[in-house]
């Protein structure tokens, strides 16, 4: 548990085991940057004295100034000055946290950059640009320091526990901006690090039944109420994409409905304002493609299936605390694809919740089957919105790497403004086109839909399909097979699991309600 508060103080009294600070590439022409310099080394650090350190990205320098309360003094680089932006921030911070972690340290204090330099990161009018950089600024630490350890039983990477970190500031005004901006990203990033938990754990910790208990437990820690349908009552409702996907394993599927009500009573009902938004999580805890089964290599990373699911439970985390201001539900159909005798075979034919029928062409396209039932489901909340989230298609992957989420759908208002929170989050968006013509791809010739679409437009296919269960009501499909399943780590996010999904649909939450109706 890692604790970041804002503290008043002037750099050289802060008491810390490190003090941190950012210098732009370019600081050895900056005569202010050298006066600063100066007041922290104790020493004139000479700009071509050859300390090799530029202030590029990911750059970083330890020094031991004599004169500070602090023993240890960290420049971190910043890259140029024109490039700067919450994102850099995110990244500076994520790296220094790393290496104060690396050094074996507890404490670390973070130096505020010049007002010119925080007031850079203000894009929008309205913005607050104190509490942008404490957003960002913890952001990155907390993210940054995140690990999946818990099934190592000996510790084999430097003993590490960085757990209080400090925003130092000498401006009143601007330490209350940093404190909410801290705030809101802790309860964001701890809700990340648990959506990251879930899709790290193995597939025998985590199955439908554990997921919904994981959920359960959530709501009861965080305040939003947590339903959960067993195989029977998934029966009745004629859910025949999720049992289908489930008969192959021995682990039986559930159905989790989560609600969390954050508007004032009456608002709906009052026709002033609008319906839920329905988020939909694609909940497979483990892919083996079923009797299409996939091939061995890599699919251990299947385990992650349920990233959706889990992006949706630590969503309803996240606005449950925040206590947002909207009425949101949750939908995360569970199942596990495995190739038992009791599995779905190629060819067979299943009937789903809003009565359509679909022809299994391939078992390893299965998560377009469970969220057929669920989509179809969500329409009983009356939603203004659904939103789906889902690792569906390799084929996304192929299209934008692991840097887009792939973005369909037929609310341009919501993908317009879910494209704004992406780029502020940084977990970006792109849109990918639904035209008639793709709909030829998943014609059965003896079911109303097929669960596959050749070779071509594959992400788009799987779109498709999903568009069947919607009908005319408003949504949005992100599919993050890319962008949630990491082969490499990145900045602030290590090797599988990123929880990508979370930031970027509170920022889209938060953004909605305050815009017109
Ligand atoms: N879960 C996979 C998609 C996936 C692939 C996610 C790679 C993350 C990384 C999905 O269930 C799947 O297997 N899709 C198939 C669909 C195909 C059979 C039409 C695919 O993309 O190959
Ligand atoms: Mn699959
Ligand atoms: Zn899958």
């Amino acid at each position: 548990m890692i604790r970041i508060a804002v503290r008043r103080s002037a750099v050289t009294r802060v008491e810390s085991e490190v003090l941190i600070h950012f210098v732009f590439e370019g600081w050895q022409k900056s005569a202010r940057e050298l006066k600063v310099l100066r007041t922290l080394t104790g020493v004139n650090l000479i700009p071509e004295g050859g300390t090799g350190f530029a202030g590029k990205e990911r750059e970083t320098l330890l020094l031991f100034p004599r004169h500070l309360s602090t023993p240890r003094l960290l420049l971190v680089g910043a890259g140029t000055h024109a490039q700067w932006s919450r994102e850099r921030l995110r990244r500076a911070g994520a790296a220094a946290a790393k290496a104060a972690r690396g050094m074996g340290l507890r404490t670390a204090s973070f130096i505020e950059p010049e007002k010119e330099v925080t007031a850079a990161l203000d894009t929008a009018p309205g913005e607050d640009p104190a509490e942008l950089y404490g957003h960002a600024l913890a952001e990155g630490v907390l993210l940054g320091l995140y690990r999946y350890d818990r099934y190592k039983t000996r510790e084999d990477s430097p003993p590490g526990h960085l757990t209080r970190v400090s925003f130092i500031t000498d401006s009143p005004s601007r330490e209350t901006g940093i404190a909410r901006g801290i705030a809101l990203a802790s309860v964001v990033c701890e809700a990340t690090c648990f959506a990251r938990d879930l899709e790290n754990a193995p597939g025998n910790e985590i199955y439908p039944e554990s997921l919904a208990a994981s959920a359960r437990a959530a709501g009861r820690r965080s305040g939003f109420s947590v339903k959960v349908l067993d195989e029977g009552s998934i029966r009745s409702l004629g859910m025949g994409g999720l049992l289908g996907v489930a008969r192959g394993s021995r682990r039986p599927p559930r159905l989790l409905v989560m609600e969390y009500r954050g508007r004032k009573n009456g608002r709906h009902a009052a026709g002033t304002g609008r319906g839920p938004v329905v988020l939909v999580g694609k909940g497979v805890t483990f892919d083996s493609g079923g009797i299409s089964i996939k091939p061995s290599a890599g699919m251990a990373e299947m385990k992650m299936d349920m990233s959706g699911g889990a992006v949706v439970i630590a969503a309803m985390q996240a606005a449950a605390r925040l206590r947002l201001p909207v009425d949101l539900i949750g939908i995360v159909p569970a199942a596990e694809n495995l190739p038992g005798g009791a599995a779905l075979r190629p060819g067979d034919i299943l009937r789903h919740h809003n009565g359509m029928t679909s022809e299994v062409d391939n078992t390893d396209a299965e998560g377009r089957l469970i969220l057929a039932d669920a989509l179809s489901y969500a329409g009983r909340f009356d939603p203004s919105l659904i939103i789906d989230v889902a690792t569906l298609t390799g084929a996304v992957v192929v299209a934008l790497g692991h840097v887009a989420t792939g973005m369909m759908g037929n609310d341009t208002e919501a993908m317009r403004l879910l494209k704004e929170s992406g780029d502020r989050t940084y977990e970006r968006v792109w849109e990918l086109p639904m035209f008639e013509e793709y709909e030829a791809l998943i014609k059965s010739e003896i079911a109303d839909v097929k669960n596959t679409g050749g070779r071509w437009g594959g992400a788009i296919a799987a779109a498709m399909f999903l568009r069947k269960f919607t009908g005319t009501r408003p949504w949005v499909h992100l599919d993050i097979a890319g962008t949630s399943i990491l082969e490499e780590p990145s900045d602030y996010s290590t090797r599988g699991g990123s929880g990508v999904g979370v930031r970027l649909l509170i920022d889209f939450l938060r953004h909605r309600e305050t815009a017109p109706e």
